[in-house]
């Protein structure tokens, strides 16, 4: 185990049961978080983002199945942890920012109220203190210092407020504020600005990335938008069908992305600086029940050859970049399996 990481998921399978059948949602992701490090999950819906996040933190619905795979988070198997142990680092050591604040913030509760039963709850340091006054000033303290530092507009009167009477902008700051009061070791953020307009969502990442490197908390951030993560992460993964298919650092992937899947998503990518027409990708998204043999991106890729139609490629690292794909695997290419 490398010191300086705080996350490692190998070869994690989900399925879910559903009446149409086996839904194979993850097929073998793996990728590590470095400690202080943020880590962008970029895919077309469906790719598998949001069940890998929830994977993490343990929070799969009923119907899901991990099958196989292994999460190790600063040093201990998650997977292998009973629940009250989970219970432990989630929401503590592992706190989460979700797209839709509605799914997290009670609507007939003020945040006030809310706030202080995220400290009460999980705070050792407020925990610790007896006298019930001192606990009441303590919470209070830290709420508004918390607030202050995401730059929320009159703190003090949003306290008192309901979730329904903050703006898209003040809820999602108030969700940083949350997420970061327990200084937590790895922060989940599934997109956590996809419903905001592009100014706020610029401001709320802006504030996002500062928190995260005053306190050197991990990062995963979830989000199709590629524009996102290139302002945002240090480093990439793409998925694709419930894999990665390609791993690298944000600057190497966007200047030469190596999967022919990336170099789609990267033409679809209107770019300022090059007088370049926006391609989509042709086709969709491969039916996970029914998963086509061999490379599942195969169908839709202009650069498939006949082997991609019958063998799954192999994991290769190209100079330090992880990617699945037949063109740089055998003889002729620079890939050796990672
Ligand atoms: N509860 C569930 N029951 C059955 N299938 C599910 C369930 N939750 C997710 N899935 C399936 O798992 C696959 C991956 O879903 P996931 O939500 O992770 O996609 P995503 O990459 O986050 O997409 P988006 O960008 O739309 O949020 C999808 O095919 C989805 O239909
Ligand atoms: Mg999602």
């Amino acid at each position: 185990m490398v010191l300086s990481r705080i996350l490692e998921v190998a070869d994690l399978k989900v399925e879910f049961r559903t009446y149409r059948g086996v839904v194979k949602a993850l097929n073998g992701v793996s990728f590590n978080v470095d400690k202080g490090e943020v880590f962008g999950l970029a895919g077309e819906t469906g790719s598998g983002k949001s069940v890998t996040g929830l994977a993490i933190q343990r929070l799969l619905p009923g119907n899901a199945v991990i099958v196989e795979g292994r999460i190790v988070f600063d040093g201990r198997d998650l997977l292998s942890l009973k629940e009250d142990e989970m219970n432990k680092i989630r929401g503590k050591e592992i706190t989460a920012v979700f797209q839709d604040p509605h799914t997290y913030l009670n609507p007939v509760f003020t945040m006030r109220e809310q706030f202080r039963d995220i400290l009460l709850t999980n705070d050792r340091e407020i925990a610790s203190i007896k006298d019930k006054r001192e606990i009441e000033k303590a919470v209070h303290d830290r709420i508004i210092q918390m607030l202050t530092e995401v730059q929320m507009p009159a703190p003090e009167r949003v306290i008192k407020m309901y979730p329904h009477e903050l703006s898209g902008g003040m809820k999602q700051r108030m969700m940083l504020a949350m997420a970061f009061s327990l200084r937590p070791k790895l922060i989940i953020a599934d997109e956590p600005t996809t419903a905001l307009d592009v100014t706020i969502q610029a401001q709320v990442l802006e504030l996002m990335k500062s928190l995260q490197k005053k306190y050197g908390t991990s990062v995963i951030l979830i989000t199709h938008d590629l524009g996102v993560i290139a302002e945002t992460c240090s480093r990439i993964g793409v998925m694709y069908a419930g894999r990665i298919v390609e791993t690298g650092t944000v600057d190497s992937v966007y200047s030469e992305p190596l999967h022919p899947y990336t170099q789609g998503l990267m033409r679809a990518l209107p770019r300022a600086d090059k007088d370049l027409k926006v391609e989509s990708i042709g086709g969709s998204v491969p039916d996970l029940v029914d998963l086509p043999t061999g490379c599942p991106f195969h169908p839709r890729c202009s650069r498939a050859m006949e082997i991609c139609r019958k063998i799954n490629p192999r994991t290769l690292n190209i100079d330090g970049r992880i990617v699945e794909c037949h063109l740089y695997d055998g003889e002729t290419s620079r890939g050796r399996v990672a």
